[in-house]
């Protein structure tokens, strides 16, 4: 593949991820959408539209709206026990069950749950268990964390030093220290050199990690972090053998391998983990969103015994192993989840994402022959589009064309709502509980809304 001139890094990061992808202008002259009600995978707004939601409401509602199962696992869990904290050697059955129950799903390297109340507390709670854990072998050098470029890993201070894309760092002093190192996102389309072909790129990159490790001194390097699937960043499978490469890097130097599962556990890339999907085992995993199918607040870091042994053993040297929260481990939010583990097996949404993954990306391809359209991609039921102004040397529109939003836009006219992601990416992600009808009536609103959205963008 021939990648042509717009790819240069610089000019990347300066015109691409600085593009809009929420019309700001036209949110303020319309006000904000109001939502009233949602049933299955359909939402009703202010205005009496009705849409059907593409987007798993924030690449979380993956049991739509209305489960029933949930609304009485939480009714329930509020009559018996509607508040225990997990702190100093308290627990209680609800929250022990889930944490055994989501370490029987997870990959065989991980033994141990925390639980959190997002996805970024998960990520927080990960950095910190890395520092705890390499002070607690005396490694007090061995602190900093590579992230990727437009990786994204949530919003609080340590963890919005992970997330690089310039709305959530610019402004906000962040990465807040330099324990937050940086390397290239692995995005072919975009980022390849020319005449680079899939493999050399990926191994590019992984290489890449391994200089940044040389050159930092591996006894500072404490972990590498990445979405297996990158989502929020413009949905970003990896190139083929990066993954395997980067986890080999990792073991070489005593990184600890983080992947942040937040958007991609439970079955969205087509494997329970999107760890599975890149082939990779994990040392530390963090989850949230489709955890509790989003009905209440819930996230949970993953440990190996390794990590954890060595933070218990040291925790008694601080009365404490300090990173609980009030509602960490409610047990409302815990039997909720627990509930969405049991429906995930009994209904085997696996087979169900998977038996609808050919539609998916027949469908998903079918895009990119539109000329908007420069690069269709995607994995399990998450896919995205990536628009450009000239299929042929890959040019995006300008900043102010605000493509990505307009074709929001049209597609909304159609009833369907997506995601504009940075770098005009769009993204599609349905509840898993989509049927085959409802994945074509998205992508047929797609469709129309490409080719209205053309005549706009093109005027
Ligand atoms: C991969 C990933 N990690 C972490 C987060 C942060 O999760 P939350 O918004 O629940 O804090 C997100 C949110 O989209 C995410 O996509």
């Amino acid at each position: 593949m021939n990648v042509q001139s717009p790819n240069s890094w610089d000019a990347i990061d300066k015109k691409t991820l600085v593009h809009p992808y929420t019309d700001l202008d036209a949110h303020a002259e319309r006000g904000p959408h109001i939502i009233t009600r949602a049933e299955g995978i359909r939402l009703y707004d202010a205005d009496g539209r009705s849409f059907i939601d593409g987007v798993a409401g924030l690449w979380c509602t993956s049991l739509g709206f209305g489960e029933e199962r949930l609304v009485q696992a939480a009714a329930k869990q509020m009559r018996e026990l509607s508040f225990s904290h997990v702190f100093s050697h308290r627990s209680n059955t609800t929250v022990i069950e889930l944490a055994e129950r989501l370490t029987e799903l997870a990959p065989d390297s991980i033994t141990r749950a925390f639980f959190v109340n997002s996805g970024s507390e998960a990520v927080d709670a990960a950095i910190q268990i890395v520092w705890y854990y390499n002070n607690a072998l005396g490694r007090h050098e061995k602190k900093k964390i590579i992230g990727r470029d437009r990786g994204y890993h949530g919003v609080t201070v340590a963890a919005g030093s992970l997330t690089a894309l310039p709305y959530k760092q610019n402004d906000f002093d962040l990465p807040v220290n330099d324990r937050f190192l940086k390397v290239s996102c692995p995005h072919y389309y975009r980022y390849a050199e020319a005449d680079e072909t899939e493999v050399e790129f990926g191994a590019r990159l992984a290489r890449e990690v391994e200089s940044l490790i040389l050159a930092e001194g591996p006894d500072t390097v404490a972990a590498f972090i990445g979405e297996p699937v990158m989502a929020a960043g413009g949905v970003i499978p990896p190139p083929e053998g990066y993954w395997p490469a980067v986890e080999k890097i990792c073991r070489k130097y005593d990184v600890l391998l983080i992947c942040d599962e937040v958007v991609n556990g439970f079955a969205r890339t087509g494997n329970m983990w999107g760890s599975e999907t890149v082939g990779v085992q994990p040392d530390i995993m963090t989850t949230a969103k489709q955890l509790s199918s989003a009905y209440l607040p819930i996230g949970a870091t993953l440990m190996s015994e390794k990590v954890y042994e060595v933070i218990a053993t040291h925790s008694p040297k601080n009365g404490i192993f300090g990173i609980g929260m009030t509602y960490g481990g409610h047990p409302v939010c815990a039997a909720v989840a627990l509930e969405t583990l049991k429906i995930y097996e009994e209904r085997d949404i696996l087979g169900h994402v998977r038996a609808l993954m050919p539609q998916f990306h027949e469908r998903l391809a079918r895009l990119g022959e539109f000329d908007l359209v420069g690069e269709t991609r995607g994995a399990g039921l998450l896919g995205a589009i990536e628009l450009v102004s000239d299929k042929e040397t890959r040019e995006q529109f300008p900043p102010a064309t605000k493509a990505a939003p307009t074709l929001y836009s049209h597609v909304f006219e159609q009833g369907v709502s997506c995601r504009p992601l940075p770098g005009d990416g769009f993204g599609i992600c349905p509840p898993l509980i989509v049927t085959a009808d409802e994945i074509d009536e998205i992508f047929d609103g797609i469709e129309a809304g490409l080719k209205t959205a053309r005549d706009a963008l093109r005027s």
